[in-house]
């Protein structure tokens, strides 16, 4: 039996333990729990382990009092860094939720403390160790286009709404969408180029289409009398097949944030530097839908271009001196692409001490960093220079 003390046990955590770590290891427990909200997290619990979960005050109480055999921190994004630095002081196998800072000063905190930590880190970063991802590695490796020197990455989320209308609309928690969705892309970029960001330059629509004055503060479509003509209500959505159907806060409301405070970007992107010398760029939009959904990356050399889309499922070889192209589809209905089940059983791999993480702390940080830059870059206008972690990755 594996005995898994959770830190923040909400929705994503909970998926995760349920769909996809009791897939890998039926035995795991979930026997010790940190999270404000008890009746919350209780609710959430398997049946298996309501019985035997004992709730603690803090990540340092229970790991003294749990006999536990592994950690995972699920909570939001701005306290996984908090826990994390707790976390390094064990030798706990550790699951740590993405993004892994929400600042400078949290990811240089994490650096500190994980450089003389033994620790081991599980990333969650299903992108970079799914299938399609690791198949894209595979073709660059056997020399598909030769060196990259070229990548031109996007994301055209269907979903972008949750930003607006749950609690990630939360600014001073998510801290902006390159740290909350492209810490995932930057770091399979970093994979697949062979090769750390070192310069971005990054521009954002803020403000344009979610958010504003429209609505009051607290508004949701139940209570909304605009809701009959509202595209985004979810009887419409569901009439359009345009986006989740639940009640949801009003995406054109005043708490859905402000340019001047702070708020998620409409869309958003980024002029890519490689410590290689290759450039790129990544974009990404939040109020696309439906079959404008894409996720993927197209990476040019002078021998070929690779191209893959998570959600066509599909990657494309082209050569470029040959008169040859290759497609190759991928098998569907997967968890995140299938990265879910990787992480799965990269972490309970971990905790039998069978293997080690493929999703590294260091590549958490070195994620963030590029991300900090892209948000600087967006406020002052300039390139800006990615520190590097300074650890092999
Ligand atoms: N890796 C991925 O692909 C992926 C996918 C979805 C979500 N996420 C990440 O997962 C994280 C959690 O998202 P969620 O949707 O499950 O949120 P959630 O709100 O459902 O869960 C957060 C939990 O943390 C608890 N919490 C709040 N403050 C706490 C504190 N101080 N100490 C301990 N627990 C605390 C909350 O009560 C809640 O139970 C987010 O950071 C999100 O970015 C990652």
């Amino acid at each position: 039996m594996i005995r898994l003390g959770v830190v923040g046990y909400g929705n994503r955590i909970n998926n995760l333990i349920r769909d996809s770590f009791r897939e890998q290891e039926p035995s795991l427990r979930v026997v010790g729990v940190v999270d404000p909200d008890e009746a919350g997290a209780r609710a959430r619990l398997a049946e298996s382990d309501r019985e035997g979960v004992r709730f603690y005050r803090n990540l340092p109480d229970m790991v003294r009092r749990g006999k536990l055999d592994a950690l995972a921190i699920g909570t939001r994004c701005n306290r996984h860094a908090t826990y994390a630095v707790q976390a390094a002081k064990y030798d706990l196998p550790l699951f740590l939720e993405k993004p892994v800072a929400v600042s400078m000063r949290q990811a240089l905190a994490l650096e500190r403390a994980f450089e003389k930590s033994r620790c081991p880190v599980v990333v969650s970063f299903p992108l970079r160790i799914s299938p399609l991802c690791e198949l894209a590695h595979q073709y660059m490796a056997a020399g598909a286009v030769g060196r990259p020197d070229h990548v031109l990455a996007v994301n055209y989320v269907p979903y972008g709404t949750v930003y607006w209308e749950t609690v990630y609309r939360d600014y001073q928690i998510v801290q902006g969408l390159f740290i909350q969705k492209a810490t995932h892309d930057f770091d399979y970029l970093h994979y697949l180029m062979g090769s750390p960001i070192v310069r971005v330059a990054a521009v954002a629509t803020v403000g344009k289409i979610f958010g504003g004055n429209y609505k009051s503060p607290g508004t949701r479509c139940s209570t909304c009398r605009e809701a009959d003509d509202c595209p985004e209500s979810p009887r419409n959505r569901k009439r359009h097949q345009s986006g989740r159907t639940a009640d949801h806060f009003c995406v054109f409301g005043k708490d859905a944030g402000t340019p001047e405070a702070g708020m998620n970007e409409d869309s958003s992107s980024a002029l890519l530097e490689f410590a290689s010398g290759a450039h790129g760029v990544y974009t990404q939009v939040f109020y696309t839908r439906r079959d404008a959904a894409t996720r993927g990356a197209t990476i040019s050399g002078y021998d070929g271009t690779l191209s893959f889309d998570w959600y066509k499922n599909e990657l494309r070889r082209v050569r470029h001196h040959e008169p040859f192209t290759d497609t190759v589809a991928a098998g569907e209905g997967l968890s995140h692409f299938g990265g879910d089940v990787e992480l799965a059983r990269d972490f309970i791999r971990v905790i039998k001490k069978k293997s080690k993480p493929r999703t590294t702390i260091w590549m958490g940080i070195q994620s963030i960093y590029a991300c900090l830059a892209a948000k600087k870059s967006i406020e002052t206008g300039e390139f800006v220079k990615v520190r590097q972690v300074g650890k092999a990755l």
